[in-house]
C-alpha cells in the first residue's frame, strides 16, 4: 500500500480531518485568518467549490454561510463519508462529487468561488468552473512559490499572498499524535508500533513551555479576470 491509498487508511483510522486534539494557539493564526475571510467571502457567492474536501466536516461546517457549495475530492472512502455526515445532519445545500480536479467533471459548472484548504493546487491551473469575477481562496503550508507562479501562468489578477506564524502547544502527548495524524497522514502515531518515530518527534517539538507545533501558512487570493 501507498501514497493516496494509505494517506486514506491512516486518516479513516484516525477520524478522517476533524480536529480531535487539545491545544492551544499563540501568534497569528493563518487557519484562524483564512477560516474568517472565507465565512466573509462565503457570505457573498451563490455557487462555491471546496476543492479537496476531504471527508467533508469543513464543508459541511462552511455550508451555514452560503447559498450552495459543493465539495470534491478524489478519495472515494473520504467522498463516502462526507455523504454520510451530510445525511445524518440533514444538510441540504451542499452535494459532493469524486472526481480529480484535473478532470472535465467539473467545467459545466460556473462558481463565484473556489476555496482550498490545503487541498490540490492544480485547480489554480484548471480553473474552467470558475466565473469571470470569481474569486479563489486559498491556505496551504507548503508550495508557495508553485501557488504564486501557477496564479500569474493562469492569468489571475488581483493576487494577494500573506504569510502568517504562529505556535500551537499540546496539553498531552496524546493530544500532539492525534495532531501529526491529520498532520502527515502517512504514519499512525498513535499506534505504539510507531512510538520510535513519535518520540524523536516528540524531541524536535519540546522546548521551555512545552510540546509545540509551528505553525507556517501562507493564504493566497485572486479574481478571474
Ligand atoms: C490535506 S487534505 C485537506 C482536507 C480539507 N480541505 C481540510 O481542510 O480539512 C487534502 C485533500 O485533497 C485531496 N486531493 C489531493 N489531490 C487531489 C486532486 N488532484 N483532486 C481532488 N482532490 C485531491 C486528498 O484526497 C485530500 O482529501
Amino acid at each position: 500500500m501507498g501514497g493516496q491509498e494509505q494517506y486514506n487508511t491512516i486518516s479513516l483510522k484516525t477520524g478522517g480531518h476533524v480536529k480531535n486534539w487539545n491545544s492551544c494557539k499563540v501568534g497569528n493564526s493563518g487557519e484562524d485568518v483564512y477560516e474568517k475571510q472565507l465565512i466573509d467571502l462565503l457570505s457573498k457567492s451563490n455557487k462555491v467549490l471546496d476543492m479537496g474536501c476531504s471527508c467533508g466536516e469543513f464543508t459541511l461546517e462552511m455550508s451555514q454561510y452560503c447559498d450552495n457549495l459543493i465539495g470534491v475530492d478524489l478519495s472515494q472512502e473520504m467522498i463516502d463519508i462526507a455523504n454520510k455526515l451530510k445525511n445524518e445532519r440533514d444538510i441540504c445545500n451542499v452535494d459532493f462529487i469524486c472526481t480529480d480536479s484535473k478532470d472535465d467533471v467539473l467545467s459545466s459548472y460556473e462558481f463565484d468561488l473556489i476555496y482550498c484548504r490545503r487541498g490540490p493546487t492544480s485547480i489554480i491551473l484548471n480553473n474552467k468552473c470558475l466565473k469571470s469575477g470569481g474569486t479563489i481562496f486559498g491556505i496551504h503550508r507548503e508550495g508557495y512559490d508553485i501557488v504564486k507562479k501557477r496564479l500569474i501562468e493562469a492569468g489571475f489578477k488581483d493576487i494577494k499572498i500573506k504569510e502568517y506564524l504562529a505556535y500551537e502547544y499540546f496539553n498531552t502527548q496524546d493530544d500532539f499524535a492525534k495532531f501529526l495524524n491529520r498532520l502527515s497522514g502517512n504514519i499512525d502515531y498513535t499506534d505504539p508500533e510507531n512510538y520510535e518515530k513519535f518520540k524523536r518527534k516528540l524531541i524536535e517539538h519540546t522546548d521551555g513551555a512545552g510540546i509545540f507545533y509551528r505553525e507556517w501558512r501562507y493564504i493566497w487570493k485572486a479574481v478571474k479576470p
